[in-house]
């Protein structure tokens, strides 16, 4: 048998380091890479998350010099969600001034909001004493249409606070439409929504009820998408746009890249996907048992996001990786 020689040879462009890097088709930036930051009231010091090692609840002080440092590492924004001392059946929380999250919000819209850009989850489940995202109606659902009306307040609120992007997180319909039309009505037409467009009912947000102490029982089914349907992430992903989302995003990424691929191709705003806290929390955990190349999988996973259309993503690790970009 004699040797056959190929003409066409995609090895070429393998050869090197420095032509891989040449022709590399998707690279991370720190200002594609959002920081998702939880904030406990009346903690003095950070306290630990058990299933989410490297990751804190912080205090006001350690909030503010985290999200510094995260500026200093050039990330592009942070996310904050509060982890308020009492809950109640509304979530009245959100909505007092003197809430945890929108005094946060405030010390940080003035801390580094020039920096980069501050934005707060908008979403009841960690100020309901039922953990669930919305109100009850008298049989126990998450009633849409009165969770609306608390949305729109807790809208107000965050805004009022220097929130400079608000992230729709609850899966109510017509929640972007709600907001939008609140926000206009008083004044806030500069206010981004970030459209959780397509969010799973996933068992990767595992990790995050322990980052907020979560008092839910059962699950988010009769609202967040089920993980079965893929055209479905597009028809919310159009409903939102039609409704004036400024951002979309995709939740969670990993596991859902085809859903991210789709959202990109349809949508003409910047698309997001957010690496949640299972994902962080699987990564860390076989590193931490020396079966996997911690930092080369957190690179490849985030690459993966970018390749499948993410403009941005949201990661647990984006200060640490943002450090490695510069
Ligand atoms: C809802 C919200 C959740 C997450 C972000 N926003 C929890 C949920 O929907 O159950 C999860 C994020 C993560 O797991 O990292 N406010």
């Amino acid at each position: 048998m004699s040797e056959f020689h190929p003409v066409i040879r995609p090895r070429r462009l393998r050869q090197s380091p420095a032509m891989r890097r040449l022709t590399a088709e998707t690279r991370l930036h720190p200002a594609e890479l959002i920081l998702p930051m939880f904030v406990r009231e009346g903690a003095s010091e950070p306290q630990p998350i058990a299933s989410m090692p490297g990751v804190v609840q912080h205090s006001l002080d350690s909030l503010k010099r985290a999200a510094t440092e995260a500026a200093e590492a050039g990330v592009g924004g942070v996310m904050l969600f509060g982890v308020p001392e009492t809950r109640d059946a509304v979530g009245s929380a959100a909505t007092d001034p003197e809430g945890i999250l929108n005094v946060a919000t405030r010390a940080l819209a003035d801390e580094v909001g020039d920096a980069l850009v501050v934005q707060t989850d908008l979403c009841l489940d960690e100020f309901t004493d039922h953990g669930h995202c919305g109100v009850l109606d008298a049989r126990g659902h998450v009633d849409n249409d009165a969770t609306l009306v608390r949305y729109q307040e807790m809208a107000l609120a965050q805004a009022r606070a220097g929130s400079q992007l608000l992230g729709l997180s609850g899966m109510m319909d017509g929640q972007v439409a709600a907001v939008r039309d609140t926000l206009d009505a008083n004044g806030f037409t500069d206010i981004v929504i970030l459209a959780y467009a397509a969010k799973y009912a996933s068992g990767f947000y595992g990790p995050f009820r322990e980052a907020v102490d979560s008092q839910l029982s059962g699950d988010r089914r009769a609202y967040q998408q089920d993980p079965a349907n893929r055209r479905e992430g597009l028809r919310e992903a159009r409903l939102d746009l039609d409704e004036g989302a400024d951002i979309l995003m995709v939740k969670p990424a990993l596991s859902y890249l085809d859903v991210l691929s789709d959202v990109a191709q349809l949508s003409d705003v910047p698309v997001w996907a957010y690496q949640v806290s299972g994902e962080y929390a699987m990564v860390e955990a076989a590193a931490a048992n020396g079966w996997i190349d911690r930092d080369r999988i957190i690179e490849e996973t985030l690459v993966a996001a970018r390749r499948a259309g993410a403009d941005a993503v949201m990661t647990y690790w984006a200060t640490e990786v943002a450090g490695w970009l510069r």
